[in-house]
């Protein structure tokens, strides 16, 4: 079995991805760059350093999937930490058009049905396929962490308030399949809570998908999330993720870790050891939906 705790990111060729990959090497973990171009996954596992390494992964995929989980435990034997990070905002927006027209063309009311399932069928089913692909190897970890990149404009609570900048955009597809997500999640944690796997969703605020680098301005792949040029932190998009993954023990064999992660959760609640974690804001941040 591997030393080192194994973490697997979808999607982590480019974007939120790559800059979560770099952010869990340099907190000790053996990186699985998910790509579904097997090239650009390794362009960027070279990008993030020696404990990265390239795996052909289409979400949308089973066979790609199931490859990627026979070879995860062939390879490495473990696997501790899942990121399912990979996601589209759609397959139709033209070059040029705004997030706002693109939108209103999409409301409910006129909304293509293939156009919804194609990005569910990435951002939901693809999150499910690949989560219970990898349960196998999550559960025999000692305290498996599942990470769901969502984002507040999924959020009910938030889209339900008139005064939520981004009220006006929420619609069936990108938005509703993050509320869908955030479901999923809820449901995954609710399953899970009795093992030591805890299940989260994370926002990681409003970011260049390209880990901060400016957009190019001619037309590309279908990009998930709504950035448009609107840059927080660049290059930083990924410590909300990383916070959720770092309540992981250090792994003593012979210990199930669930009893010494929740004295450390316990502790950072209480602010004892100064830990980072801001559960509160975390755990509403979840449950926003
Ligand atoms: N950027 C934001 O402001 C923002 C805000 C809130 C939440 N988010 C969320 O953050 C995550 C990353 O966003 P991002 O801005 O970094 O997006 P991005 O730059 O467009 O990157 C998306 C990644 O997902 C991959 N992907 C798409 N479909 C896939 C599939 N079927 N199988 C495997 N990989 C697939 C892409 O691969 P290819 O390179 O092959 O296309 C790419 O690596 C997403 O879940 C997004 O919803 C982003």
């Amino acid at each position: 079995m591997h030393n080192n705790p194994v973490a697997l990111v979808t999607g982590a060729n480019q974007g939120i991805g790559l800059q979560i990959a770099k952010d869990l090497v340099t907190h000790g973990f053996t990186v699985l760059v998910g790509s579904r171009n097997l090239e650009r996954g390794e362009a960027a596992a070279k990008e993030v350093g020696p404990d990265a390494r390239a795996i052909q992964l289409d979400v949308t995929d089973e066979n790609s999937i199931v490859a990627a989980a026979k070879r995860i435990r062939s390879e490495l034997g473990r696997l501790d930490v899942l990121v399912n990070n990979a996601a589209i905002a759609d397959t139709r927006r033209l070059p040029g058009m705004s997030v706002e027209e693109y939108s209103k063309s999409t409301r409910p009311s006129v909304v293509s049905l293939d156009e919804l399932r194609a990005v569910f069928e990435t951002n939901v089913f693809g999150v499910v396929a690949v989560t219970q692909a990898m349960l196998p190897l999550l559960r025999e970890a000692p305290a498996a962490r599942i990470v769901n990149v969502s984002s507040g404009v999924g959020s009910l609570t938030r889209n339900s308030d008139p005064a939520y900048p981004w009220r006006s955009i929420f619609g069936p597809v990108y938005p509703a399949s993050k509320t869908a997500l955030n479901a999923m999640t809820l449901a995954m944690a609710i399953e899970l809570e009795s093992t030591g796997i805890k299940v989260n969703a994370a926002c990681c605020g409003h970011a260049d998908g390209r880990g901060g680098r400016p957009r190019a301005s001619a037309p590309r792949a279908p990009r998930s999330g709504w950035s448009d040029g609107h840059l927080l932190q660049p290059g930083r998009p990924a410590p909300v993720v990383i916070s959720f993954i770092r309540v992981i023990p250090p792994y003593t064999p012979g210990d199930s870790g669930a009893t010494k992660d929740r004295k450390n959760l316990t502790q950072r609640r209480k602010g004892e050891n100064g830990g980072q974690i801001n559960s509160k804001k975390m755990t509403k941040g979840t449950n926003d939906t």
